[in-house]
């Protein structure tokens, strides 16, 4: 079908609704059977897979966030035709994509990442391979990102990359070249954007490119290359891929994003009486850390696989009780990286302490999570030890409602939402519009579950 009109294709997800501040009220126990939007990881993969394939893919259950739109507007600009075949609630919500086998054209102005480093990571692996110059720049948060994790084995593999300082950060200037080079990379971080880059650079090169984590990080990449039929191969926490390769392609189907479902999930688990089933939500084992976590807290849940087509998709079903705080760490924290603000929630609603180690990449995402999270758990009276790699939080003593700062981190606003739903008295979240760079419609769910 053609796209719904020349003005719609262009159109980014609406941000009219974004609110500036939540304010929450606990809430008695609730029942609720929802879903949430798609997959922010599996969306921005979608496009740019869907960008290097050699012919036109649908796909269905796109995520409409100012995150994935910058994947959208980035591919656009490297001359990749991208429509819109449906609308959401909240934006964009079914593309079609013209894939150019992966022939991109000069961008003619700097490529705009936002809030977004999947995109500026990912990006550049790709454009390390092309041959021409582009400059990659985002917002105030992601230009205090690490990019150094990217440029150098991206250097290594013959792409000129500048940024500033030692850790590289943006804007990004990248002079790709269609000589790229296999290499075998030890990445020093167990980083699924460090692994992607790589392996799409290595999909340019001229022969076998591996890269070695210190744990196993997100797979959506080599899910997604499998299925659009270009072979990678894994084999302990190495991953490789044989240059040459187009993705065919395939229509995509994105599911529910289970670090979106965290938040309702933890808002249930910890209270009694409480019923919860997500539908639709994707349930990667290298994502679904968090209800593993949760498990060994003591919640009553259960996942259920309906589908495993590329990535496994199903529904989680929450019986609300009581929590016990646990440890966590190693090899489980790439597996919950982005829920641990929600999890360091529901480890101050658990009976004993809970303790997170391991998890220095939070100091360096949106915000530096570990130090947002302590600030705010202590502002709603809760005792917290802050570590270099995470913290100890004493839980069971009862929240209190307060005043908390997003600090333009998404997940640190929505994380405080739910934290509200358990305080005494009112807690207001502050500058919250940031929850549309990964869950559009937050609020409306949210406001339906406080009544
Ligand atoms: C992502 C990987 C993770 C995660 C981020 C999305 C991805 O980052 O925190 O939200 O889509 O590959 P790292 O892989 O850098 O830890």
């Amino acid at each position: 079908p053609p796209p719904l009109s020349p003005d719609m294709s262009a159109s980014p997800p609406s941000s009219s609704s974004a609110p500036s501040q939540f304010k929450v009220k606990s809430v008695s126990p609730f029942t609720a059977e929802l879903e949430v939007p798609g997959d922010k990881s599996i969306s921005h993969r979608a496009v740019m897979f869907a960008g290097l394939s050699n012919g036109t893919c649908e796909i269905d259950g796109f995520l409409p966030s100012e995150d994935c739109w910058c994947t959208v507007e980035a591919m656009r600009a490297l001359g990749v035709q991208i429509d819109v075949l449906e609308e959401g609630e909240h934006g964009p919500s079914k593309l079609r994509v013209k894939g150019n086998s992966g022939r991109f054209e000069a961008p003619t102005e700097p490529v705009y990442c936002g809030n977004s480093g999947t995109t500026m990571r990912l990006l550049s692996g790709i454009l390390a391979a092309q041959p021409f110059e582009t400059e990659l720049h985002g917002d105030a948060s992601l230009t205090r990102r690490p990019m150094d994790r990217i440029a150098k084995p991206l250097r290594q593999m013959g792409a000129e990359i500048e940024g500033r300082g030692d850790r590289c950060t943006a804007p990004l200037k990248i002079r790709g070249t269609a000589e790229i080079q296999p290499i075998h990379y030890e990445s020093p971080v167990a980083s699924a954007q460090v692994k992607s880059a790589i392996l799409l650079a290595g999909m340019f090169a001229n022969g076998k490119t591996s890269v070695t984590e210190p744990y196993l990080s997100r797979d959506h990449t080599e899910r997604m290359l499998h299925y659009l039929l270009v072979k990678t191969v894994r084999e302990g926490n190495t991953v490789s891929i044989w240059g040459g390769q187009t993705p065919e392609s395939r229509d995509l189907r994105v599911p529910g994003d289970i670090s979106s479902a965290a938040f309702w999930i933890v808002a249930a688990a910890a209270r009694p009486k409480s019923r919860l089933r997500v539908r639709n939500v994707g349930l990667n084992p290298t994502r679904s850390g968090i209800l593993h976590a949760l498990i060994r807290m003591g919640a009553r849940l259960n996942e259920c696989i309906d589908e495993e087509n590329g990535e496994p998709v199903g529904s989680v079903e929450v019986n609300g009780g009581s929590l016990r705080g646990i440890e966590i760490g190693g090899d489980e924290i790439p597996k919950l990286i982005d829920e641990i603000p929600i999890i360091a929630v529901a480890g101050a609603l658990a009976e004993g302490k809970t303790v997170i180690r391991d998890a220095h990449e939070l100091r360096v995402k949106e915000s530096d999570r570990i130090s947002a999270v302590a600030e705010n758990l202590r502002r709603m009276g809760v005792e917290v030890q802050e570590f270099a790699d995470g913290m100890e939080i004493t839980g069971g003593a009862k929240l209190q409602g307060a005043t908390v700062d997003s600090l333009g981190d998404h997940r640190i606003a929505m994380a405080f939402a739910i934290a509200g739903l358990y305080a005494e008295g009112e807690t207001i979240v502050r500058d919250v519009e940031c929850v549309n760079t990964s869950y559009p419609g937050f609020e409306a769910e949210l406001k339906q579950l406080i009544g």
